[in-house]
């Protein structure tokens, strides 16, 4: 069978073959056929972007690699700075790779002091931490000018590994903003996730996360590093396309991640629980989402249609988690609602599976985040997976973003004086 479709233009009978390669097809052909006649597809469901070889998502088997590795190797086995090299290099490092890796993030934690002093302190008392990271993000770029260069490889690699290391400085300065307390260098004694949990926490000296905290901070980070094309990767993208430099593009991201419908369900999820309150609310719960009432939050995606295979392995985290410092008392409400709607038509006949931000906010609640700094913590994990398709779309050369639209507007009219309206 032939590995190609033919479209045919009724109104002229002119007919094209285009080769399906990589399970797409070319929409150069479709322009040479039909030109003016555009894709009509609102976020953008059907239509892929751009070739990638950073992750491979299949939704109906619930897979989810990185550089063709399996996320369940990564999160059990590897380091986030380890699988932010594999994101961005497309292969694990070598021990001496690893180490220069590690050094150069480890000595580019620190933010330049206008940042605490000026930027933040000029910020409302309650200002949101995604806010402060977005804006903070952006400012970066006003510090390191020469990141402009984005052609030159080296260039570009100095500034990845800057976002990589200052994320968690900015994001625990925007928390400790928020709560008034005094700013904590990062301790380059530390690695990547117990440097962050010490400026997150640390009180007088005093504060030393246990050996579990730290795992699962560390699964967190790799499990949120990449998943495609999603909307702030994309952001990301589209930003990066004009080829404007880094910074700017990375907040381009943090502003798409801040959004409800993307970076924020893990809180949804908490509020969700803390609303039914109980065990015994769950059966009622369940009945009023079947009838249309409010949507199971933390279940369902776009693009798998079986179990989130991140939600399996932050299970798993969770009860570590929980067994060292207790349960969270919602825990045992995610459980049983996931178990009656397991068992349930409703969600059997929609394949709705619990998705990443199911388990992932009672972690957070756990290891002590408000849940204003949920999203905060998913941006720090998806900056290599943003740096990487950024990376990537500068090495391919690719061009601007620049989308067609069908018009739907008024027909050509005359001014009309405004004594005449
Ligand atoms: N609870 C109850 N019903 C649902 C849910 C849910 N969470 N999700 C989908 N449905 C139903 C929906 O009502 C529809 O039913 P019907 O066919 O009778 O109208 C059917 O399932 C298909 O839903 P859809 O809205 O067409 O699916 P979608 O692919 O457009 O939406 C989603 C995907 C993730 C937005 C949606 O499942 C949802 O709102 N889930 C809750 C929010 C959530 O947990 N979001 C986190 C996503 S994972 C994080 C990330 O990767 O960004």
């Amino acid at each position: 069978m032939a590995e190609s479709i033919t479209i045919t233009d009724n109104r002229t009978g002119n007919s094209i073959e285009i080769p399906i390669v990589s399970g797409g097809v070319d929409a150069a052909a479709w322009r040479k056929l039909l030109p003016g006649i555009w894709f009509h597809d609102p976020g953008m469901a059907t239509t892929a972007v751009t070739s990638s070889a950073v992750a491979e998502i299949d939704g109906e088997t619930g897979i989810l690699r990185y550089r063709g590795y399996p996320i369940e190797q990564l999160a059990e086995q590897s380091t986030f700075p380890e699988v932010a090299h594999l994101l961005i290099y497309g292969e694990l490092p070598t021990q001496a790779e690893l180490d220069e890796w590690v050094d150069l993030i480890t000595h580019h934690t620190f933010i330049h002091e206008n940042f605490r002093k000026r930027i933040y302190d000029a910020f409302h008392y309650d200002a949101h931490p995604m806010g402060l990271l977005t804006s903070g993000v952006a400012g970066l770029s006003t510090f390191y000018p020469e990141a402009k260069d984005i052609f030159d490889t080296e260039n570009r690699r100095a500034q990845i590994v800057r976002l990589i290391a200052k994320m968690p400085t900015l994001a625990a300065a925007a928390y400790r903003f928020s709560r008034g307390l005094p700013f904590i260098f990062p301790d380059n004694a530390n690695d990547y996730p117990t440097r962050f949990l010490k400026m997150m926490f640390d009180v007088g000296g005093e504060y030393e996360p246990d050996e579990a905290l730290v795992r699962a901070m560390r699964v967190l980070f790799i499990l949120h590093a990449d998943h495609g094309q999603n909307c702030s990767t994309t952001a990301t993208r589209v930003v990066g396309s004009s080829h404007a430099d880094p910074y700017t593009a990375i907040a381009a991201g943090c502003a798409a991640l801040y959004g409800p419908l993307h970076g924020g369900a893990n809180e949804a999820v908490i509020n969700m629980l803390t609303q039914i309150g109980s065990y015994e609310e769950v059966d009622s719960f369940i009945a009023s989402v079947k009838r249309g009432g409010h949507r199971l939050m933390g279940f369902g995606h776009r693009v798998y249609k079986n179990y989130d295979p991140r939600a399996v392995i932050i299970k798993k985290a969770a009860h570590d988690v929980f067994g060292v410092i207790g349960k969270n008392p919602l825990l045992d409400i995610a459980l049983k609602l996931e178990e009656v709607a397991l068992a349930d038509d409703y969600f059997i006949s929609r394949r709705l599976y619990p998705n990443v931000d199911f388990y992932s906010g009672l972690i957070y609640q756990a290891l002590g985040f408000p849940t204003n700094m949920f999203t905060v913590l998913f941006a720090i994990g998806r900056t290599p997976g943003w740096l990487a398709h950024w990376n990537e779309m500068i090495e391919q050369n690719s061009r601007i973003y620049r989308p067609r639209q069908v018009y739907t507007g008024s027909e050509l009219r005359d001014y009309v004086p405004m004594e005449d309206r």
